[in-house]
């Protein structure tokens, strides 16, 4: 299949944000934080004395440490402020496990393992899925930094070949670089790629995740015999692991969070997008559509039945999933409780609205407003980059302050672990953004309307093949493949 294999640019670029690990901890951010921190949290007692700790730390050290308090409640105060995450009405239930102490690698992919287990569900609870985010060491003036390369925790490889690409179009520059690197994948649509983790300028080690780690969903459809032919699948469990969690001006480089799926970012994202797995064609032809005209909406009906598909499927394999009507509505009612509560909900339109439907959800019928509010999470060009290509860091001079503190609304990151979609606006640099990496929002909104030329059209391209049946084969249980 010749997928056409770029992305549409955004509707607006959003900066991705330059950091360094080297830079101090701005003392008015951590103030600013503790003292709301402090006040939603009673129990924790007056912030003075705190404070008080907290510059004498800063002095002395450049940074300063949480207390288990302040971490948990800073990481929800993250996704509660992700202003693109539609799922942010469950932001208090957020499991945080607090990593702090483990900087090598090995220790880091057993706690990535154990996330996964506990993200995932165990026993009897596989496939009730909640919201966890690891929290691993605090970025240190002076001591190098353990990135993982991977924008998420579970995706999947994508190869080029002589009859185009198997796989997700989206992670074929990663697949290349993981290859170089020892890798082997089997060349199956859904190959699970590896975690690849990194400390400063050493070597980049490589985990296979072991398939107890890893659940996932078949496809098929409740009508559709035929459905479950294509052999398309998904995995359960989203887990953003490339943006850095900033806390109160202290920044930590590695925490990966999790939550479930909107079945649309699925259905009209992943395995819908012309850039992606690109299935709609091969759905419309199965379906018998005619596809001699626009006018015929054989692409709108294909997607509806795509995304019957992943709903049906996941809720028949009893892993939670959720549909973008109710979650629309549970994101207006987050919205209101926290007006009760005296606190805005900055919100990004272009994220929240779904990208299919999206006049039939109340959240498109009505604007939000837009601010940068901290804590959050933040995108970085040199995590971009890596999660993208493999190649190294980019390396920005250290700066007194926070450079990003000053942008306007909305850097690039906010992401959620439930239903958001993730990652920034692609970055105006076409050069960093050799593969496309999801960054694209999810519906274009008033410009179409005004002005048909101003929306980038998705080349046609000749249609996709549909994902050969082939299962994808057991991995061996357990089996931690070091090859680094
Ligand atoms: N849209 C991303 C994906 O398809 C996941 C982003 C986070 N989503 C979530 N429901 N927590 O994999």
């Amino acid at each position: 299949m010749t997928a056409p294999h770029t992305a549409p640019p955004g509707y607006r670029d959003a900066p991705l944000t330059d950091w360094h690990p080297d830079r101090p901890v701005d003392f008015a951010e951590a103030e600013e934080f503790l003292r709301a921190c402090y006040a939603e949290l009673p129990k924790l007692g007056p912030v003075e004395p705190r404070l008080a700790v907290v510059r004498e730390q800063i002095a002395a050290l450049g940074t300063y440490t949480h207390t288990h308090a302040e971490l948990v409640h800073g990481a929800r105060m993250a996704w509660r402020n992700a202003s693109r995450c539609i799922g942010r009405v469950y932001w208090r239930s957020l499991t945080v496990l607090d990593r702090r102490q483990h900087r090598v690698p090995d220790q880091i992919f057993d706690d990535l393992v154990s996330h996964l287990h506990m993200a995932t569900g165990e026993g009897h609870n596989r496939g009730k899925l909640r919201a966890v985010i690891s929290i691993f060491g605090q970025a240190v003036p002076g001591r190098p930094v353990t990135r993982l390369w991977n924008d998420q925790l579970i995706r999947y490889a994508g190869y080029r070949g002589d009859d185009g690409m198997t796989g997700d179009p989206q992670y074929e520059q990663f697949t290349s670089a993981v290859t170089k690197l020892g890798w082997t994948g089997k060349g199956s649509a859904f190959d699970l790629l590896p975690i690849v983790l990194q400390t400063g300028d050493g070597e980049p080690r490589l985990y296979e995740l072991p398939e107890s780690a890893v659940l996932e969903v078949p496809l098929a459809h409740p009508e559709f015999g035929w459905f479950a032919e294509l052999g398309l699948r998904w995995h359960a469990v989203p887990a953003i692991a490339n943006l850095r969690l900033s806390i109160g001006g202290v920044d930590y480089p590695l925490a990966p969070f999790s939550g479930w799926y909107m079945g649309t970012e699925i259905g009209a994202r992943n395995l819908a997008d012309a850039h992606r797995y690109n299935q709609i064609p091969v759905v419309a032809a199965r379906l018998g559509l005619d596809t001699s005209s626009e006018s015929t909406l054989w692409r709108d009906r294909a997607l509806v039945e795509l995304n019957r598909a992943v709903l049906w499927s996941f809720e028949r394999a009893g892993v939670r999933v959720t549909d973008h009507h109710s979650e629309s509505r549970l994101f207006l009612t987050h919205v209101e409780r926290e007006r009760r509560a005296g606190r805005d909900t900055p919100a990004d339109w272009t994220w929240i609205v779904p990208p299919i439907s999206g006049g039939l959800t109340p959240v498109f019928h009505r604007y939000y407003t837009e601010a940068d509010q901290r804590p959050n999470f933040y995108l970085d060009r040199s995590a971009q980059q890596l999660s993208l290509t493999g190649l190294p860091q980019v390396t920005v001079p250290a700066q007194r302050t926070s450079p990003e503190r000053r942008t306007p609304a909305d850097p690039a990151a906010a992401v959620c672990p439930i239903t958001g979609r993730s990652g920034p606006m692609p970055d105006p640099v076409p050069e960093l953004l050799p593969a496309d990496q999801d960054f694209s929002p999810d519906v274009d909104p008033s410009p179409a309307y005004a002005d048909p030329e101003a929306t980038v059209p998705i080349p046609a391209g000749p249609a996709p093949a549909p994902i050969t049946a082939e299962p994808v084969p057991a991995r061996k249980r357990g089996l931690r493949r070091l090859l680094g």
